[in-house]
C-alpha cells in the first residue's frame, strides 16, 4: 500500500459521507458510497457537488450504490459513516471485514470508543477511528484514535494518507468522546443548559465565544451544524461512559422531538434559510 489510498469505499452518505466523498475523490482516489436505499444513493452526487464545486475530474471518480459489495476486494480504506448507534456501525463494520479483505477499516465515530466497535470486526489491527470534522472540506484536522488492538502499521499509515488529503492529524489514545468530542460537546452542552436558563440568546453566547475567547464559531451555531440529534446521540453515550455532566440538557431533548435539528431540517438554535446554509 502506498501512502495514497486507491480505492476507498464510504458506508453512509449523509453529511459527513458525502463531505468525507468529495475529499477522497479530489484528492485522487475512486471512491464507493454505499447508502441504504436508491433515494439516499441518488443524493449523494449532489451534496458532493455542493461541497467540492469546481472539480468535474473528482465527481467522475465518485459512484454510488446500495450494495456494499460492490466495494472492490483490493480497496484500501473502508470508512463507516452512518449514524451515531453502535449497534448499528458494529453491524456495517463487520459487513465491511467481510467484503474486504485487506483494507483499513476506519470508523468516523465521534464519540463512541473504538474498543467496543472493534469487538464486532474480525481483524482489529487494520482498525482505528479516523474522526474528520464539519464541514469536511473547510475543516484543517482528523483525529486519529488508535484502539488498544489497532497495529501501530494501521496508525502510521492514517498519519501518511492525512497528509495526501492535507489534514492535520491527531493521534489520541482511544477513550469515549475522544479529545475533539469530549471538549467540545461539554462546552454546547454547557451553552444550550444557558439558553435554557435564560442567561443570553443563543446569538449573543456564540458571539461571546467568538469574540471573547477567539473561537471561530460559537457553540450553538455549531451544534447546528452538526445536527442536534448527532449531537444528543454523543451526550447521552456519553453521559453513559463519563458521568452526568455529559447529560443532554432538556432544551435539547426537545428540540430533537419536534423534529428541530438545525441546519439540516432549517431550525435549530437558528433559522437557516437555503441561502445562510450554503453560506455556512
Ligand atoms: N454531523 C457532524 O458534524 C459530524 C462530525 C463528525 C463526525 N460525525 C459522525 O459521523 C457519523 C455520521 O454522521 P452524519 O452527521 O453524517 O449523519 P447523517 O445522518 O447525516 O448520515 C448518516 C447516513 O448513513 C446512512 N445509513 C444508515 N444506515 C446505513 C447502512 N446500513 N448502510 C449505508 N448507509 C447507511 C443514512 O441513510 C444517512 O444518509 C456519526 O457517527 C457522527 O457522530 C458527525
Amino acid at each position: 500500500m502506498t501512502n495514497h489510498p486507491r480505492h476507498v469505499t464510504i458506508i453512509g452518505g449523509g453529511t459527513m459521507g458525502c463531505g468525507i466523498a468529495g475529499l477522497m475523490a479530489a484528492t485522487g482516489s475512486t471512491v464507493t458510497v454505499v447508502e441504504v436505499d436508491q433515494a439516499a444513493a441518488g443524493r449523494v452526487a449532489e451534496r458532493v457537488r455542493r461541497e467540492w464545486p469546481d472539480d468535474p475530474a473528482a465527481l467522475a471518480r465518485l459512484e454510488t450504490t446500495t450494495n456494499l459489495s460492490r466495494t472492490p476486494p483490493e480497496a484500501d480504506l473502508v470508512i463507516e459513516a452512518v449514524a451515531e448507534d453502535a449497534k448499528l456501525k458494529a453491524d456495517v463494520l463487520a459487513a465491511a471485514g467481510r467484503v474486504a479483505h485487506h483494507a483499513i477499516l476506519a470508523t468516523n465515530t465521534s464519540s463512541i470508543a473504538i474498543g467496543r466497535l472493534a469487538q464486532a470486526v474480525h481483524d482489529p489491527d487494520r482498525f482505528l477511528g479516523l474522526h474528520f470534522f464539519n464541514p469536511v472540506a473547510k475543516s484543517a484536522l482528523v483525529e486519529i484514535v488508535a484502539g488498544e488492538r489497532t497495529a501501530p502499521r494501521t496508525v502510521e499509515l492514517a498519519k501518511s494518507w492525512s497528509e495526501t488529503w492535507q489534514r492535520h492529524s491527531i493521534v489520541v489514545r482511544d477513550s469515549p468522546g475522544f479529545a475533539t468530542s469530549r471538549l467540545g460537546v461539554l462546552l454546547g452542552l454547557e451553552a444550550i443548559r444557558m439558553v435554557e436558563e435564560g442567561v443570553a440568546e443563543p446569538h449573543d453566547i456564540d458571539t461571546a465565544m467568538v469574540l471573547g475567547y477567539r473561537h471561530p464559531i460559537g457553540p450553538l451555531r455549531l451544534t447546528d451544524l452538526v445536527g442536534l440529534d448527532v449531537r444528543l446521540a454523543i451526550a447521552e453515550y456519553l453521559s453513559g461512559e463519563l458521568g452526568d455532566r455529559f447529560a443532554p440538557p432538556r432544551l435539547l431533548r426537545e428540540k430533537v422531538a419536534a423534529g428541530l435539528m438545525g441546519r439540516k431540517t432549517g431550525q435549530g438554535f437558528y433559522t437557516w434559510t437555503s441561502r445562510a446554509a450554503e453560506e455556512r
